[in-house]
């Protein structure tokens, strides 16, 4: 027995020894908040309110500051010029990601989180591909026909901007990635892209304890799945993304064999298969996050934009102007007419016409940039141009809205507000009407997009 005690003792204080510096800072890392043995700064890490709790350490630390998760390294930058430097110009060695327990379960195919390999370069080589400036363009009838269908939808449901831009932002990444448009919110493939993302993000937040102590990654990945509520979980979340991805590609494919698949990204994919060597799983991985990418950050971007004028009605009514001077009733804004909207275009942040120029980070920074920005940026001005010509957009039963409250997980955005688009005049009124009445004879009995419209000049004004 004492034989055993003593072992016991012995192997705790090897340990012990040996890990003593776990958690721990490393001289040579930038300052950061005093570390505790084992845990690190876990237990200083904000929970809530990420980004004023960030900021307020950086305030006291500098730009460049560390902080140790148990034995994650946590490096925070905090300022344009520290994002630039690192990012921008050492992005040769700034661009790859870290190991995680999420990507090792499943296929390992998501470009967002895959290292920069070989796999991850032709997967990108793709989006350059089929994203750059002058590609987007191709898109731009649908971003003109979607954000039609939500005035439209405003106008006849004022209170309902949160539907009407969950519908215009899984429609535009659908039609973008796939050629097909989504009718109604109650689409049944939104529906399983959500729930994934959704159930994703809550295993995301459930597995963050593997990175803070990956000791515990074997124990909690060979923990049998009658036990193992989260690996259970993981194993449907990865059987649940193939079967929807594959089915989309299918249903692209089959549809590129007849002959009517309007320009989109698996279109691109599907017809470019040689020279990019992407297999058929990554191809249907990088179709199906690019949906995924498309809709659920652009949602959450105009969420914010319509919060924000509610909360500022003074910048509302200065873009008012903007718009009034330059565009007048008779006609809606559209994407040639950005150069003229300096003010408009500063709302979505975007304060430069050239992106390369841009002074801010909304789509990061250097190698792993986002690629879908220039789609983004056309998807974002198409609402915030035309919501803004339509109504003076107001909140709702007096409902006090705070300025930070965002949501956790993978991509934040505002907690759900109230809000009211009151209808400007009556003549703008009658325009949405008939432009939307126009548009909708184009469809056809799927609500889908035919050909001949894509290809109508109608559209290529
Ligand atoms: C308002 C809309 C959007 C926002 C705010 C946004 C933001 C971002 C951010 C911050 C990143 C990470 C960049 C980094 O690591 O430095 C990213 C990556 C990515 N985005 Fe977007 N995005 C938007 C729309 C889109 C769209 C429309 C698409 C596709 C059509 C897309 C596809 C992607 C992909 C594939 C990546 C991963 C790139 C890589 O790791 O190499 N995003 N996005």
């Amino acid at each position: 027995m004492y034989a055993y005690v003593i072992a016991v003792v012995v192997i705790i204080t090897i340990l012990v020894a040996k890990h003593r510096n776990f958690g721990r800072r490393p001289k040579d890392y930038p300052p950061g908040p005093p570390t505790l043995p084992f845990f690190g700064n876990l237990f200083q890490m904000p929970t809530r309110e990420i980004h004023k709790g960030l900021a307020k350490m950086s305030a006291q630390y500098g730009p460049i500051m560390s902080l140790k998760l148990g034995a994650m390294d946590v490096i925070v930058l905090n300022s344009y010029t520290t994002v630039k430097d690192l990012y921008d110009k050492r992005s040769s060695i700034y661009s790859n990601r870290v190991d995680n327990y999420l990507r090792n379960f499943g296929y390992n195919l998501m470009i967002s989180t895959r290292d920069n390999d070989d796999v991850w370069r032709r997967q990108r080589k793709m989006y350059h591909t089929a994203l750059t400036s002058t590609a987007a363009t191709r898109y731009l009838p649908y971003q003109r026909f979607e954000s039609n269908q939500l005035l439209w939808d405003l106008l006849n449901k004022p209170n309902s901007s949160y539907d009407a831009l969950k519908r215009y932002t899984t429609s535009t990444g659908s039609t973008i990635t796939y050629g097909w448009r989504v009718n109604s919110s109650d689409n049944h493939y939104v529906s399983r892209l959500f729930e994934w993302i959704e159930s994703y993000t809550l295993v995301g937040i459930a597995t963050q304890v593997t990175e803070f102590f990956p000791f515990l990654r074997p124990i909690i990945r060979h923990t049998p799945k009658s036990l193992n509520k989260l690996n259970k979980e993981l194993s449907r979340l990865v059987i649940m993304e193939k079967d929807l991805w594959l089915e989309l590609l299918q249903q692209a494919r089959s549809k590129v064999d007849q002959g009517r698949l309007n320009p989109c990204f698996a279109g691109d994919m599907l017809t470019n298969q040689d020279k990019d060597g992407l297999n058929e799983m990554e191809m249907a991985y990088n179709a199906g996050h690019a949906w995924a990418g498309a809709s659920d950050t652009t949602f959450n971007t105009l969420l914010g934009f319509v919060k924000a004028m509610i909360l500022y009605p003074e910048v509302q009514k200065r873009a008012r102007l903007e718009l009034d001077e330059v565009i007048g009733a008779d006609r809606l804004p559209e994407w040639q007419d950005r150069d003229n909207l300096p003010y408009v275009r500063a709302i979505e942040s975007a304060a430069q016409a050239d992106p390369a120029l841009r002074d801010h980070f909304t789509f990061g920074s250097g190698r792993r940039i986002c690629p879908g920005m220039q789609v983004a940026d056309r998807s974002l001005f198409m609402v915030i141009s035309r919501m803004l010509w339509a109504f003076d957009i107001q909140g709702l039963d007096n409902e006090v809205i705070d300025n930070d409250a965002m949501t956790s997980g993978l991509v934040a955005g505002p907690i759900p507000y109230k809000s009211n688009c009151v209808l400007r005049d009556e003549k703008r009124g009658q325009l949405i009407t008939e432009t939307w009445k126009e548009a909708e004879g184009w469809l056809d009995e799927e609500r889908n997009y035919t050909q001949a419209w894509y290809e109508a000049e109608f559209w290529k004004k």
